[in-house]
């Protein structure tokens, strides 16, 4: 049997695919796990002792790991692989099952401590017993996988926990109960699991040593290099702080969502929701976003997140907050993704393992720690009822306050990690967004400089529409005025740009393609920008040109049907995002513009008559998206009256004629007195 897939898929290796499936069902019954013992320890107790409860059982989850994980690798490696897991689970399916029928809170923490400590044996052995299983180039994709069901399968077992609490809710009275048939589940899928490893012979008895180094020796031991470089600093700050303020929702959520009049059913729906959007974070935003800086994006996503978390705490309604919650999953899908590929495509080689283990050991340590604090800061901030008005009462109680406090976390290290990891300083963020959102890069105006002082107008149209006496005839009115005009015009204004229109505009060209033809324009323009226009504006002239980057959108674009996008990210670059103050189209139909020839004078008039009216079309679809850029004209209007429209917009984009400094002079200004 084979999977589809770019390679010959790791699960049709029959060995390994049964040690997956035992896996997943491990990670599912671990995070039913998590959501049933949460909420059984809520009902073995009341009032605000209820927070300590939740709280204890995600510490005593967390603890063995910390304390005992060296150990229990060390001690790992000394038995059969395939013993260990088998006993393991064995175990930990005993253990599960004796806590709804013990019944008593302190025997739920000690059984799920046990269970911890339990597991800590059965990863080491499953680690090293990978390697065995698979031949070592498909490591990596049976690495993916098994995370893939570690992770995946969280979003299952919530939907299973709300799907369980609503049955049992109809067959048994107390939330008890409820939570006792999850526990039951949770514990066969331990006992399959056993079953499954059993019978997996292949399984050898040693090898493959795997070593699990102590966690604080990791912290410690990653501190020197992570300090070294601003990106990881970035990272490493921006990904504790969500663990960190997601242990708090994870803290306080039962307790919350109790609050909102939510049962068990909806507290899985919440807990999904995070998984839901953390999904449609991984896999979405990076396409959406294509354009977009990864590293400015990473510390947006916490922020956002940490808003989303805000409006958690303040919003209190049970449907309004699921809907949240998946939108903080996705910040926080997001973020993962990011660091997740950042460290692979920017740390080294050498360092990629440590500074993993290094970030896993210290995000263990923020939810551990935040975990605990939680139920501290709840108790401390007691309850509040704010009256609004006669009949309502707002609640603020201390889930509020500790959402609220993660929220802040969240923000504050979101901003930290924006300001640490900043690729493009300078570059406005809004406009970057919008620009991404687009498509598109957004290119600084200049590279590396500040904007030109000068006035950037061009004169665009189709064939016969005047705009090469209409360009004359502003330019002499500006310096009229005392200003410093340099007419230019496209293709053609440098010494190498002669030779581009000499081949462009030859008949004799003959089957030059649409992208080479546009691409030859792009050179031309390239050379006019960074020879004439920009020395140009940078001395404060200004410059008239007879053509730009729109005729290339019209006429390669519309007219050759070649995409518009593309042609303008090729121009953006192409002329490091120059773009004119003005543009002033002459709008003939094409009939009327060819018909003031003779005959057609080169190659690109004697395009066909459709031609020139989708290059007419394209012009104006260019001037409709963006109408304060553009003035269009008429170009059948008598000359006298094209003229004067174009002096009336452009005269309210003049600069002031005379130096700033000399206030007195300004008022005998001719653009004025005009
Ligand atoms: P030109 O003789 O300068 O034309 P006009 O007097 O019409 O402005 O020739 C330029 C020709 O090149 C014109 O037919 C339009 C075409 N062109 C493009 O197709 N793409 C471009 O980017 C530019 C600048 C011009």
């Amino acid at each position: 049997m084979t999977r589809t897939g770019s390679s010959p898929g790791v699960l049709s290796i029959k060995p390994f695919r049964r040690l997956w499936i035992a896996l997943s069902l491990s990670s599912f019954g671990d995070w039913l796990s998590i959501l049933a013992l949460t909420a059984l320890a809520g009902s073995l107790t009341k009032g605000s002792a209820e927070n300590y409860a939740i709280g204890g059982v995600l510490v005593v989850k967390l603890l063995p790991a910390l304390v005992f994980g060296p150990l229990a690798g060390a001690v790992a490696d000394r038995f059969d692989r395939r013993t260990t897991m088998v006993i393991a689970d064995i175990l930990r399916f005993s253990l599960f099952l004796s806590i709804p029928i013990v019944g008593r809170l302190d025997w739920l923490y000690i059984a799920t401590f046990l269970v911890e400590v339990v597991t800590l044996f059965w990863i080491p052995a499953k680690e090293a017993t990978v390697p065995n299983l698979v031949p070592k180039d498909q490591l990596e994709k049976a690495n993916q996988i098994s995370l893939i069901s570690t992770y995946g399968s969280a979003p299952v077992a919530a939907g299973t926990f709300s799907v369980l609490a609503l049955i049992s809710g109809v067959l048994f009275e107390t939330q008890r109960q409820q939570a006792n048939l999850a526990l039951y589940i949770n514990a066969v899928t331990f006992l399959v699991s056993a079953a499954t490893i059993f019978s997996l012979r292949e399984i050898p008895k040693q090898g493959g040593k795997v070593s699990v180094p102590s966690i604080l020796k990791q912290i410690f031991a990653g501190w020197r290099f992570v300090g070294s470089t601003p990106l990881v600093r970035g990272l490493t700050v921006g990904i504790v702080g969500a663990f960190a303020a997601g242990g708090a929702v994870i803290g306080i959520a039962k307790v919350y969502v109790k609050a909102l009049g939510g049962g068990d059913a909806a507290y899985g729906v919440v807990f999904g929701m995070v998984f839901v959007g953390m999904a449609i974070g991984m896999f979405l935003a990076p396409r959406i976003l294509k354009e977009f800086s990864r590293r400015r994006l990473f510390g947006l996503a916490i922020i956002g997140a940490g808003i989303a978390l805000a409006l958690i705490a303040i919003i209190q309604n049970l449907v309004i907050v699921a809907l949240l919650t998946a939108l903080l999953g996705t910040g926080a899908g997001i973020a993962w993704v990011i660091g997740y590929t950042l460290i692979g495509l920017e740390v080294e080689d050498s360092l990629r393992g440590r500074t993993w283990a290094f970030l896993q050991s210290l995000v263990r340590v923020a939810l551990l720690l935040t975990v605990a604090a939680v139920p501290f800061i709840a108790g401390a901030v007691g309850e509040h009822r704010i009256k609004l008005n006669k009949n309502s009462v707002y609640h603020f109680d201390g889930p509020n306050a500790v959402l609220l406090l993660g929220a802040l976390v969240a923000v504050i290290v979101g901003l930290l990690a924006y300001r640490q990891m900043d690729d493009r300083r300078g570059v406005p963020l809004l406009r970057d967004l919008m620009a991404a959102l687009r498509g598109e890069e957004y290119a600084p105006e200049e590279p590396g400089g500040s904007r030109e002082r000068g006035v950037f107008l061009a004169f665009e149209g189709g064939e016969g529409a005047g705009k090469t006496t209409q360009a004359r005839l502003l330019a002499i009115w500006l310096r009229d005025q005392g200003f410093d005009v340099v007419t230019t015009r496209e293709p053609g204004s440098t010494k190498m740009g002669m030779r581009l229109r000499a081949i462009l505009l030859d008949k004799e060209t003959t089957g030059l393609s649409a992208r080479a033809e546009t691409l030859l324009y792009a050179a031309d323009r390239a050379q006019h920008v960074a020879e004439v226009i920009r020395p140009a504006l940078q001395r404060g002239a200004i410059v008239v040109t007879d053509r730009y980057v729109d005729s290339s959108l019209a006429y390669q674009g519309a007219g050759r049907e070649l995409k518009g996008k593309e042609i303008a990210e090729v121009n953006r670059w192409a002329t490091g995002g120059l773009t004119p103050d003005l543009t002033i189209i002459l709008d003939v139909p094409s009939d009327v513009g060819l018909g003031r020839f003779a005959s057609p004078a080169d190659r690109i008039e004697s395009e066909p008559r459709e031609f020139h009216e989708r290059v007419r079309r394209g012009f104006r679809a260019l001037a409709e998206a963006e109408p304060h850029r553009y003035l269009v004209i008429d170009g059948t209007q008598p000359q006298a009256d094209i003229t004067r429209q174009i002096h009336d917009r452009v005269r309210s984009i003049l600069p002031d004629p005379v130096p700033a400094t000399a206030e007195a002079v300004t008022s005998t200004m001719p653009v004025i007195s005009d």
